[in-house]
């Protein structure tokens, strides 16, 4: 009796102690205090935008009227007419946007002549805020001063900001009234109509809010300008992406039209309205009143080192085959002048050509460009002796100019393979890579980085998302946190990847071609997605040398052993280790972080700790719950010269242990 039972309580503590055990599996890493390695380059984390899913105009750019200068072509596209308008090129203000309306007396003392704009998915309007409508005007006929009423709408009809504005030139003028809205309506609509008797010319009609980021009158819509802001980008691509090469040629993202006075900024197509059949946007055109100016400014406000790409003269290879298609390679010198003449308008001085321009724009010092992009998803021979050209010409003239070229669309394959050793022969300074996959290939790739060529050139992540294709590719915990896993080996190979941008950037929940993007916005809102939040914590927590983190037992990389991915930072500007530890399981893991080789009188304390945690891999962020998924408090602890922390199931985790 004894004896069984003796054998009964052996039997027991062995599962208790073997339960435990498991409980109680420490995962070891070891983070070498006495190896700093390589810097973290300023460039490290970054944003690429690009004029899809209505990111410029429509989102970032704060312009509310779509269609302001008649010159979409179909002329009245976005507008409501009533009574007696005209569409007119005669005699037009602006030579490269020439159509205007001419709004006159319908003729009848009980009829009357109007115009509303359906903005962009509707006009956002918030209650008490203020708005700046401007419109050039002139007389045409009449006594005295011609005279609109400049009205707010809601989606009910009813006028919620009313102002009238005089008319009172013969000749073609600006006017402009600031006025504040008595509601807030999502998908309001701006009337504009013609109270006296004669007639009147009208031409870039258009309606800013006044609070637009740093309150600037062509400005940026707030809400997305600081959410940009506040990722603390090193890095900043402009602009795309398929835009930049064009469907044909004629429509390339052409950076001379995109500057000087807004009003004669020629419109687009937007290659974006008819890419996808099955999301086609026939009213998606580009303004370039977010242009090149304004994109300069914006990575001086944000603190980012601007990344402009220019076409390499082929449109885009998906969608043209054949060399009559694009610019034959002894006749690229127009383009490669585009190129010089890009750098001379950010760097020259206000002496030079291009310099004064930007001077006359209001910004006389240099906007300090360092890199530029030749082509984006360019591949085969015809990218690399189009390339050639451009790299001589930008060498021989601004030799401290960093040049990004293309490895293609894809990830790896003949076309990769075949362009990243032209690209080393043709000595670009940074490799631009693409990459668009499921959750698993992030997963998977944690480690791509570690055996590249340390020589160079540099890698460019530019463009990536992971793609949950059975959710419809939404932007859910899963594809957040498998992009957190992969960027543990972007950080470990700092040596030779110097930048990285998740694209795309915007979309409008209503006028979406592309998903997932990494911020969702409607006319009012705006929510950050837990892909943002990744990239956010990356960028704020990137140090300033890599670090070497292994497994203890095998000094091996944490590349997804055991579900964990890890990467650690030193930040000598604040003396603190930054560790990020991302577990895909579903159960919790204790891990031990020693930190080695660190003095024996060296104390550690607990710095500042994140996590993003989800228990549900398919949730996501919507307009509605913009917080379900955000970084929130970690939990750790130091003891001696470790860090012991219980990472959660599915989390991703930051700790900064300081010195
Ligand atoms: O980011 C969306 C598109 O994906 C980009 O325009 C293009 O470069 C890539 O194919």
């Amino acid at each position: 009796m004894v004896k069984n039972y003796l054998k009964i309580m052996s039997l027991a503590s062995l599962i208790a102690f073997g339960q435990s055990a498991v409980a109680q599996q420490v995962h070891e890493f070891n983070l070498d205090t006495k190896k700093v390695g390589a810097p973290i380059q300023s460039t490290m984390y970054g944003l690429f935008f690009e004029d899809i899913n209505f990111g410029a105009d429509g989102g970032l750019y704060a312009e509310l009227v779509k269609n302001r200068s008649f010159d979409f072509p179909q002329n009245l596209m976005g507008w409501y007419t009533f009574g007696k308008v005209e569409v007119r090129k005669d005699n037009s203000p602006f030579d490269r946007n020439p159509n205007y309306l001419i709004l006159s007396d319908p003729g009848h003392a009980h009829k009357r002549t109007g115009i509303e704009n359906e903005g962009f998915r509707g006009i956002g309007f918030k209650k008490d805020a203020t708005y700046r409508f401007s419109v050039w005007g002139k007389k045409v006929s009449g006594d005295g001063d011609q005279k609109i009423r400049v009205e707010f709408i809601n989606s009910k009809n009813d006028i919620i900001g009313s102002q009238e504005l005089a008319i009172n030139s013969a000749d073609w003028k600006k006017y402009e009234v600031v006025m504040p809205a008595k509601a807030t309506e999502e998908k309001g609509r701006l009337r504009i109509f013609f109270t006296t008797g004669g007639s009147i010319a009208v031409d870039h009609v258009s309606l800013f809010p006044t609070d637009t980021y740093k309150g600037r009158e062509n400005g940026l819509r707030k809400d997305l300008a600081e959410a940009l802001a506040d990722i603390h980008p090193g890095i900043f691509r402009f602009p795309g992406g398929c835009i930049v090469e064009g469907t044909d040629l004629d429509t390339r993202y052409d950076w001379k039209k995109t500057i000087g006075p807004v009003e004669n900024r020629p419109v687009n197509e937007n290659r974006w309205h008819y890419t996808f059949p099955h999301r086609f946007f026939p009213d998606y055109f580009q303004s370039y009143g977010l242009g090149f100016y304004e994109y300069f400014l914006l990575s001086e406000d944000m603190g980012a080192e601007p990344l402009p790409v220019l076409s390499c003269g082929l449109a885009c290879q998906y969608q043209n085959e054949g060399e009559h298609c694009h610019v034959p390679v002894g006749e690229l010198d127009s383009y490669v002048q585009d190129a010089l003449d890009l750098i001379e308008f950010a760097n020259g001085p206000v002496t030079s050509a291009w310099g004064k321009v930007r001077a006359d724009m209001g910004h006389p010092e240099p906007f300090n460009l360092k890199y530029i992009g030749i082509g984006n998803e360019q591949w085969g021979k015809e990218y690399s002796e189009r390339l050639e050209p451009f790299v001589k010409a930008i060498r021989a003239k601004y030799p401290a100019m960093k040049i990004v070229g293309s490895s293609g669309p894809s990830a790896d394959g003949k076309e990769f393979d075949y362009l990243w050793p032209e690209m080393k022969r043709l000595k670009v300074d940074l490799v631009d890579e693409h990459y668009y996959k499921e959750p698993d290939w992030f997963l998977n790739n944690a480690a791509r980085y570690d055996n590249y060529d340390r020589k160079g050139p540099a890698v460019f992540a530019g463009e990536y998302a992971s793609h949950d294709h059975p959710t419809g590719k939404q932007n859910n915990f899963l594809s957040a946190l498998s992009e957190a896993a992969f960027m543990t080996g972007l950080e470990r190979n700092a040596d030779i990847v110097h930048m990285c941008t998740y694209a795309p950037l915007f979309a409008h929940v209503d006028g979406w071609q592309w998903n997932p993007d990494m911020i969702w916005f409607d006319n009012l809102r705006m929510m950050k997605t837990p892909n943002y939040y990744v990239q956010q914590i990356y960028a704020q927590n990137k140090g300033t040398n890599a670090m070497s983190l292994v497994w203890t037992a095998d000094k091996k990389a944490v590349t997804g052993q055991e579900s964990l991915y890890a990467s650690a930072v030193y930040d000598k500007d604040t003396n603190c280790y930054i560790v990020k530890v991302v577990n895909t399981s579903d159960k919790a893991k204790d891990v031990k972080v020693t930190l080695a080789g660190a003095k024996k009188n060296a104390t550690f304390t607990l710095g500042d700790c994140l996590k993003m945690q989800n228990s549900d891999m398919k949730a996501i962020n919507t307009l509605d719950a913009p917080m379900n998924i955000v970084p929130r408090k970690a939990t750790a602890a130091i003891e001696g010269n470790a860090l012991v922390a219980k990472t959660e199931p599915q989390s991703f985790n930051i700790y900064k242990i300081k010195l």
